[in-house]
């Protein structure tokens, strides 16, 4: 990560460099100069620009470290979610062409975000996918002194004493839920375990009270250290036509494109499993990926599927 990390950051500052000197006669680079729309360039563009004071400049190790959160905490969880959308797509005949009709009454094949944002079903679909296949299933917090958690339901422990509260001591660790809480059928009712995109009509009252910040739900967590990236995650941040016209190195820069990417995928494509859904296991390590054993018998990450162009 670290070699390649330092390539890009090389090529693309020389690159930064080049075009400024050709086109501005040695000017340097200023704010309104940032142009292009992919995460590293944007990054360092703006730490090049001869209007940013010294101090607020990032040194190119800080700029490296920034590369881990793009790859991590961010790649891998959107296409991982958007993997799982074409999971419940290709097992879902109808609403995959319900989806596909909503998509292709679009006039253009590079909407605004706007646009895709207006889009009722693909949000459904996004919401789900998040809902049923939250990519990261759970977290973990460790106790960093003796505490007490208040409980939202008393419980009954093991002795029989109705309790509202939990005791941890420092050291405990604590799992957040994120995924069992998505689906609880208090919340969403006795189909939770389901992949229904038109639960989304009508949100249940109950799931106000999920503390997440985005959408009812605990995919992105909550609270100060809740995702930074969800916005990013949920719609592309650039014009689905910028994304698409770009090569396939800089996409993989841009990271949360769920929608951007399903809008793009399911207008040109019909998606079917390739194996029995029984055959998809789930593998977590931090991410939940879809594993398939080979006729090697080795496991691996992956999701086959029969791709075919869609005609009308
Ligand atoms: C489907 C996509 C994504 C999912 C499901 C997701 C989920 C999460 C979750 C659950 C956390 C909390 C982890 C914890 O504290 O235990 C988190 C934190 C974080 N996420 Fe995301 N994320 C996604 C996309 C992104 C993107 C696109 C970015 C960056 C552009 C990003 C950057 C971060 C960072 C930096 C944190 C740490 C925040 C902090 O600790 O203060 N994530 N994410």
């Amino acid at each position: 990560m670290r070699r390649i990390g330092l390539r890009l950051i090389a090529e693309k500052k020389a690159a930064i460099v080049a075009e400024t000197a050709a086109t501005e006669k040695g000017r340097g680079v200023e704010r309104k100069d940032i142009t292009e729309r992919d995460l590293l360039t944007l990054l360092i563009r703006a730490n090049m620009a001869t209007d940013i004071p010294e101090s607020q400049r990032l040194t190119d190790d800080e700029v490296l470290a920034q590369v881990p959160t793009f790859i991590v905490a961010g790649h891998e969880t959107t296409s991982t979610a958007t993997t799982w959308a074409l999971f419940a797509l290709a097992q879902r005949p109808h609403v995959q062409r319900k989806l596909r009709a909503e998509l292709l009454g679009v006039p253009t094949d590079g909407p605004t975000m706007d646009a895709l944002n207006a889009l009722p079903y693909l949000d459904a679909v996004v919401r789900e996918t998040f809902r049923h296949h939250a990519p990261v299933p759970m977290s973990l917090r460790e106790a960093v002194q003796d505490d007490v958690i208040p409980v939202g339901t008393p419980y009954t422990d093991k002795h029989g004493r109705v309790r509202e509260t939990v005791e941890v001591r420092r050291g405990d660790l604590v799992c957040l839920p994120i995924l069992a809480l998505n689906r609880r059928c208090d919340i969403w009712g006795d189909d939770a375990h389901e992949f229904r995109p038109e639960r989304w009509e009508d949100v249940p009252e109950a799931a106000a009270s999920v503390p997440g910040v985005w959408g009812n739900l605990l995919t992105f967590l909550g609270g100060p250290r809740a995702c930074i990236g969800y916005r990013f995650s949920v719609v592309e941040c650039v014009p689905a036509a910028v994304f698409l016209s770009l090569p396939r190195q800089v996409c993989s820069e841009l990271l949360g494109r769920t929608k951007a990417l399903l809008f793009a995928l399911v207008r040109a494509f019909e998606f079917e499993l390739a194996v029995p859904a029984e055959d998809v296991k789930k593998q977590s390590r931090i991410v939940t990926r879809p594993v398939v054993t080979g006729p090697d018998g080795r496991a691996k990450a992956s999701l086959p599927l029969i791709i075919r162009p869609y005609r009308a």
